[in-house]
């Protein structure tokens, strides 16, 4: 595996390249990571994976030092999986001239997460459309886990004629059922045993709730009595109806966004 963090050394060895899949990521690496990039080196020629924990997308300065970081172990792990390039720059190569303020986004982004954290689907999508544009992959691999993320860089793509394929990859699971996330490391047993608790619940309940027979304020009512002390939101979202064109089927999931102690979790089931 060829490593490297000058944007300009890549590009030499990868502007040939035909069949180039991309794994964008923040590294800390679990089995949600490696099924995206088991997928991408599966169905193309050459892998390239980023490691980048982009800065802009956290909204605070906290969030950002406590996140998870393993370098090496990462290295490691993509070098067995047979990885063949991975990126890894410096803030100063992505964003030579700093960030760019003018990023337009689908409504979606204002959203869910968006409501809570401002800026945040813009900086995200500022950083990969500077990876996509050195890089020029074939294919680019999304994780389902952040659904609200994937729908928004896939509809960004669409409207700016980009000719990468947004590669949509589902929601790998701890046995107990929580998705796997680098925040997971911050978590405690019984913390994991809470968040466990509540997939296990809303998985349950998905059906009464789309039926509205029962309501999201009996979901959060819920949370809270397993100690959650604090809820973004508990949303019933139809996947087909977010970014038009609409599909006529419906596709529900149910979106939850909440804290343990001082870390913010995602899912959709
Ligand atoms: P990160 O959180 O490292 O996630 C990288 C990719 O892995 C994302 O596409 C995410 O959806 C996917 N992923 C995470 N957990 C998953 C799981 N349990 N199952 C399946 N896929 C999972 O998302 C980011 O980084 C950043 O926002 C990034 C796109 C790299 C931009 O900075």
């Amino acid at each position: 595996m060829k490593i490297f963090s000058n944007k300009s050394e890549l590009l030499k060895i990868i502007h040939n390249e035909k069949n180039l899949g991309f794994v964008p990521t923040m590294g800390s690496f679990h089995l949600g990571h490696i099924y995206l990039i088991k997928r991408c080196i599966k169905e193309c020629d050459k892998s390239i994976v980023s490691i980048f924990i982009n800065k802009p997308q956290f909204n605070k300065k906290e969030d950002f030092k406590k996140y998870p970081r393993n370098i090496k172990k990462d290295i490691l792990i993509l070098k067995k999986l047979k990885v063949d390039y991975l990126f890894l720059p410096t803030f100063k190569q992505l964003y030579p001239n700093g960030t760019n303020n003018k990023i337009k986004i689908d409504p979606f982004g204002k959203k869910l997460c968006g409501k809570y954290r401002k800026g945040h689907f813009e900086a995200i999508v500022d950083v990969v459309d500077r990876f996509i544009k050195i890089i020029k992959p074939i294919k680019i691999y999304f994780g389902e886990k952040d659904m609200q993320q994937l729908k928004i860089v896939e509809q960004y793509i669409k409207t700016n004629n980009i000719k990468t394929k947004l590669i949509a990859c589902k929601t790998i699971r701890e046995k107990n059922g929580i998705a796997h996330s680098s925040r997971n490391l911050l978590l405690t047993e019984n913390e994991k045993e809470i968040a466990s608790k509540i997939y296990k619940f809303i998985l349950k309940k998905k059906n009464l709730l789309i039926k509205n027979k029962i309501t999201k304020h009996h979901v959060k009512k819920k949370m809270f009595k397993l100690g959650i002390k604090k809820i973004d939101y508990v949303e019933i979202i139809d996947l087909n109806k977010i970014i038009k064109p609409y599909k006529n089927i419906n596709k529900y999931k149910i979106f939850i966004a909440y804290y343990l102690k001082s870390t913010r979790l995602i899912d959709n089931i």
